[in-house]
């Protein structure tokens, strides 16, 4: 056994749950599988971090799987399952709704818990799985049957990586799932040899812990399934959330402090300190809002970037140096907000014409612009270049127009913005719901240098 640093013994009293809560989470676990075995519908099985004994005291989060018979047909279980679900929810709370992953499943809020109750296909072997869903049973026998002797060091992973705001593999995130965490930990056999080796990983990394891996994966940080070797578990890890971890990696061996471990503070700006923050960077800030699409977020956020680039592009092409571009969802409304180093250009722009050593392109270009008052055609570097009046003369004017629609926005992100958009500029973009997205937008800085920060300031 790894030696662990006193610091580590101190964070991980806070970590472990507490007998309470273990009885509190462990027992409803118990009543809920009662009441599906009792259904005769299905087999209920807890997986997740509750099933192998990995979950950080306070997440209270419980993961039920209710496995279904292979032959039924998919459109059977969606419907079964999901009836069966909202049966068991029901008979425990009122405090329920469907959500959909890949499949529809319930979330509910029993005891203070958040329980998922899922249903998915009885699979006798991993090879047999039918939907991503069906890959979590044996993730949980894979886990549990391996974890002891290093759960510690999981609770140490996971708040590490929560405290550096990489935890969680969903689309905004990008980061360390607990599957991952655990994988991690089993690999390398405890938390600070995982450190030490993460030190040095660079892009191209892979672990293939059974060595079975089946293709070649493009992602930066490759983690081959152990239960499925087509699959690399950390393919939601981003090039920069793995630069991330390495970075605290580094920090952390150079200097272990509790702040590693310690939740970011959500960070908050008010409106008179973004009018102060912009008017003396004299940058030119907007920000576009529009209705959230009715979609999960796992279908809007891949959407939301791709938009964030477009209009990116889009203020570039007109010539709207762009600094800093970003978004954030919440329930009702979308933001992209936008800082420019230049939000007003002169009346005019260049055009570039064909050369002259294409007599056929080149006198078309000519009489065509014959008849405009401003200069040009001229020849430079031996082709025809003009002067034309700019479409936009300000980063208003083009953000306000219907250009904005033709950028190759996500589609339905288009399709909520051709119901309309709201246009802000300056400290007229801070809104109360947005005040800790904009702080962070102002405030960049890599979870390293954060953490530093705050151990100065502590
Ligand atoms: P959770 O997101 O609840 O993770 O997914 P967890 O392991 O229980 O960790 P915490 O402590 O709650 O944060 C439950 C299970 O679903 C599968 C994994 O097997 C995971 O353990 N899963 C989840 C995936 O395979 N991929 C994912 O991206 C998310
Ligand atoms: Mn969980």
């Amino acid at each position: 056994m790894v030696n662990r640093l006193p610091l580590e013994d101190v964070v991980l009293v806070r970590l472990r749950p507490t007998e309470e809560e273990r009885n509190h989470v462990c027992g409803l676990a118990k009543r809920l599988l009662a009441a599906i075995a009792k259904s005769g519908k299905a087999e209920g099985m807890v997986v997740g971090s509750v099933a192998r004994n990995t979950w950080v005291r306070g997440d209270r989060d419980l993961d039920i799987f209710m496995l279904f018979d292979p032959a039924l047909s998919r459109e059977a279980l969606e419907a079964e399952g999901l009836a069966l679900a909202r049966s068991i929810a029901e008979s425990f709370t009122d405090r329920f709704h469907e959500k959909y992953a890949e499949h529809p499943y319930i979330n509910a809020t029993i005891d203070n818990v958040d329980v998922d109750l899922v249903p998915c296909y009885s699979v006798d072997s991993a090879e047999r799985i039918q939907s991503a869903v069906d890959r979590t049973p044996f993730h949980t026998r894979y886990i549990s049957g391996r974890i002891n002797g290093l759960i510690d060091d999981v609770l140490l992973l996971k708040q590490f990586a929560k405290a550096g705001g990489i935890y969680g593999s969903d689309q905004m995130t990008e980061g360390f799932s607990g599957y991952l965490c655990e994988l991690l930990v089993l690999y390398y056999g405890g938390f600070s040899p995982l450190i030490q080796a993460a030190e040095s990983w660079r892009p191209g990394f892979v672990i293939d812990i059974e060595k079975h891996a089946a293709k070649k994966f493009e992602e930066p940080l490759v983690v081959i399934d152990p239960v499925d070797p087509k699959r690399n578990v950390a393919a939601a890890v981003s090039l920069n959330r793995m630069a991330g971890f390495v970075e605290l990696a580094r920090g952390y061996s150079e200097n272990p402090a509790y702040e590693f471990f310690l939740h970011p503070m959500e960070r908050c700006i008010l409106k008179k300190e973004l009018a102060e923050r912009i008017a003396r960077r004299r940058t030119f800030v907007f920000a576009v809002t529009f209705a959230t699409p009715p979609y999960i977020p796992e279908v809007v956020v891949p959407q939301l970037k791709r938009s964030v680039s477009a209009v990116r592009e889009l203020l570039e092409r007109n010539g709207f140096a762009v600094n800093h571009a970003s978004y954030d969802m919440q329930a009702e409304t979308c933001m992209i907000l936008l800082e420019l180093l230049v939000g007003n250009l002169p009346s005019i722009r260049r055009h570039l014409g064909p050369p002259l050593w294409n007599p056929l392109n080149a006198d078309k270009f000519r009489e065509k612009h014959l008849a405009e008052h401003l200069s040009g055609p001229f020849i430079e570097n031996g082709r025809y270049e003009m002067e034309v009046p700019r479409e936009y003369q300000t980063a208003r004017s083009l953000l306000a127009s219907d250009a904005l629609l033709s950028a190759r926005l996500g589609k339905h992100v288009r399709l909520s913005m051709e119901q309309g958009w709201t246009l802000h500029e300056g400290p007229e973009c801070w809104q109360e719901e947005f005040a800790p997205f904009i702080a962070e937008f102002f405030d960049r800085c890599s979870p390293l240098t954060r953490i530093l920060r705050e151990n100065k300031k502590g």
